[in-house]
């Protein structure tokens, strides 16, 4: 496996993922891209800074002109508007000016939320991803979505912004707790399911070396599901078609997550999701039942729900139908047409949707 991955935007060489056990070659591939002797302001929260501010501030120190740091409380509920105007008070008290860099330290949540500080902030700096979940490594790290929750509704205000290199030190999975490493095979899964049946039975094929983060088998996972996300972000950057494909199981997965207050963490969500999804997709002869049967046992390999409890059919549905108003007033689902083909279908009814969110009651 190479530990370099190339993402282009608008067929151009746009910026690098890098693929490494530690923090070593950090400093190299920023010089690389001709960003050294910039101010640097790391973002970051109140778990991730605990074990690697320290590290990464070492890191670029030498290279830096500068290197500050903003740390905000961990979790959902930290990421809006508050947050992003004390990063905004926090850069212009710093003097930070367009040809300084923000550093991405972080899970999903610190990734959004800076990358839209940097989109925004003197109408966009360039920004850094440090993934240090698997979730953030294998999904919101690449493909430019930024972006932060506003009143209850996820990820309502954003915009792209291409982050100009991803870094991920592998060995970051193994501080994560367990329950936040297993919820990144929501996305993992997906990503099979959706494009490449191949991936999908290596993942069931390497389940042990994959639970005991053996290094190589990390690395090619984590490797081959960004590859799956590069070929869908790089053909439709800005989600005019094809990457709605990456929302497969997010349609009902976010209704969940709202409904149950972010009790659930998102891949979970998301795997609950994939498995109404999947139910559908057998319902409409799409897929068998023992792919379905597959699914469900696939997703559980991982530790991931395929139900939920104290919600009803019908809340889960209006929640959904609301969220996807949005969009227009059909709900775009994405179906399986077979395990790692997936499709936009604008066709499914009420009542498919509510026999899908039976299957996931418990
Ligand atoms: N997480 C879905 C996307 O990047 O489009």
């Amino acid at each position: 496996m190479e530990n370099i991955l190339t993402i282009n935007y608008e067929d151009k060489p746009a910026y690098n993922i890098h693929f490494e056990p530690n923090y070593g070659k950090l400093a190299e591939a920023i010089h690389t891209i001709d960003m050294t002797n910039r101010r640097f302001m790391i973002i970051t929260d109140s778990n991730v800074g605990n074990y690697y501010l320290k590290q990464m501030k070492e890191v670029l120190l030498p290279i830096a002109k500068s290197v500050e740091s903003y740390i905000f409380p961990a979790g959902e509920t930290s990421k809006n508007l508050d947050t992003v105007s004390l990063c905004y008070e926090k850069l212009i008290v710093a003097g930070f000016d367009r040809n300084d860099v923000l550093v991405a330290l972080g899970g999903g949540v610190v990734g959004d939320l800076t990358g839209f500080v940097a989109a925004t902030y003197l109408r966009g700096v360039r920004f850094i991803q440090v993934p240090t979940s698997l979730l953030s490594m294998v999904d919101s790290s690449i493909g430019g979505k930024t972006g932060v929750d506003f009143k209850a509704y996820k990820n309502m205000v954003g915009a792209f912004h291409q982050p100009k290199l991803v870094y991920m030190n592998l060995a970051t999975l193994f501080s994560l707790p367990d329950r936040e490493y297993y919820s990144g095979f929501g996305e993992l899964i997906k990503h099979g399911l959706i494009k490449d049946t191949t991936y999908y039975k290596w993942l069931k094929d390497h389940t042990e070396e994959i639970k005991n983060k053996t290094h190589e088998v990390i690395k090619e996972m984590v490797h081959r599901s960004c590859l799956i996300k590069k070929v869908v972000v790089e053909k439709d950057p800005k989600e005019q078609g094809e990457r709605a494909l990456l929302n497969y199981g997010h349609t009902i997965g976010h209704s969940v997550e709202k409904l149950k207050d972010l009790t659930l963490l998102h891949g979970e969500c998301v795997s609950i999701g994939m498995a109404a999804a999947s139910f559908l997709s057998m319902k409409r002869g799409y897929i068998s039942l023992s792919s379905y049967e597959d699914i469900l046992m696939t997703i559980q390999l991982f530790k991931q729900p395929i139900r939920v409890s104290g919600l009803s059919p019908e809340e889960v549905y209006e929640v959904t139908k609301l969220d996807k108003k949005m969009d227009s007033d059909k709900i775009k689902f994405i179906l399986l047409q077979d395990i790692g083909c997936a499709v936009i279908d604008p066709t499914v009814s009420k009542d498919e949707m509510l026999e899908a969110i039976h299957s996931i009651m418990e």
